[in-house]
């Protein structure tokens, strides 16, 4: 698929609701207020689970004090700062994920998805970054396209900015140039594997803002970055295939990942028609295959029966 396929597609889908696009390939949406205070309870609420603590805390910032505090004592957070669900959050996870799907909802954009990559990610990312991470395959602190970790290079990401120091503790991206090619989107062995494509990009003036959400074409690569003196912030990213006019050959994905997708049929009705159930309680954990597979263990119930 040519870059000009991928902007035609990605304009149809940004032209859905209203956005500021930085790039041909990206675009950016403020929330409503009350969309944003449903989203941002539900995860305070996610957040407040996953830590010893019985009580719900409501204050961003105490809340990730308190995450800072406890850091090492914290066994559901990997190395990339994922907050994996467990079997003792998934209440408060499917709460998240609903809260998440109205967010999707009100752009407009459900009959243009193809597939949702789940579960969607819960990142907390400090504010200096583990230099022990940074030696894995896949820290989302290189320059990259998630489909260099088996995605479908048919998708586009999303990320939303949720607590924290989201100004200096962020994700920026690069748009591609006009020779760009779709064979620089298979999956390569690490992140650093795409260090000369890398160097073709150039970055884009983009910071999202908390109660933005933004979408971004996999043409495009991105990286979590720190400025000085930045503190803990906390965000939401995922993926889903867009459908497009001209294709590139269909969803393609990577063996590992085939079971992490859902039809937005799916994702619209958590709560309500289906549920994400996580088997895996807070001490066991899913080898994530060096990056390629989700850490957890999410198996997706019906709760009524199929319409005959
Ligand atoms: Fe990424």
């Amino acid at each position: 698929m040519s870059l000009e396929n991928r902007i035609t597609a990605f304009d149809t889908m940004a032209s859905r609701f209203k956005a500021t696009r930085p790039s041909k390939l990206i675009a950016l949406h403020d929330m409503t207020p009350a969309t944003w205070s449903n989203l941002s309870s539900a995860a305070l609420t996610y957040l407040s689970r996953n830590l010893d603590s019985v009580e719900t805390i409501l204050d961003d910032k105490m809340l990730l004090d308190r995450y800072v505090a406890q850091w090492d004592s914290i066994v559901t957070i990997t190395p990339n700062g994922m907050i994996v669900p467990k079997r003792h959050t998934m209440l408060e996870y499917n709460l998240l994920v609903r809260a998440f799907a109205k967010v999707i909802s009100a752009l407009g954009i459900g009959d243009l998805i193809v597939s949702w990559h789940v579960p969607l990610n819960v990142r907390i990312k400090r504010g200096l970054a583990c230099e022990s991470n940074l030696k894995r395959h896949h820290p989302t602190e290189h320059i990259h396209s998630d489909s260099w970790a088996g995605e479908s290079s048919e998708s586009v990401t999303v990320h939303l900015p949720l607590f924290g120091d989201t100004e200096r503790n962020c994700v920026v991206f690069f748009e591609p140039p006009r020779n760009f090619e779709e064979d620089w989107l298979k999956p390569l062995p690490s992140y650093i594997a795409g260090k000369a494509i890398a160097e073709q990009y150039k970055e884009v003036d983009v910071r999202a803002k908390k109660g933005q959400v933004v979408l971004a074409d996999f043409s495009t690569l991105h990286r979590s970055t720190r400025l000085s003196g930045a503190a803990a912030r906390v965000s939401i990213d995922t993926t889903f295939v867009l459908r497009k006019p001209v294709s590139n050959g269909g969803e393609r994905i990577h063996p590992w990942r085939e079971n992490e997708r859902v039809s937005p049929e799916v994702l619209d009705g958590i709560g309500e028609t289906h549920f994400f159930v996580f088997t895996n309680t807070k001490d066991q954990q899913v080898d994530s295959a060096g990056g390629f597979k989700h850490p957890s263990s999410l198996q997706i119930i019906r709760l009524i029966p199929e319409a005959a």
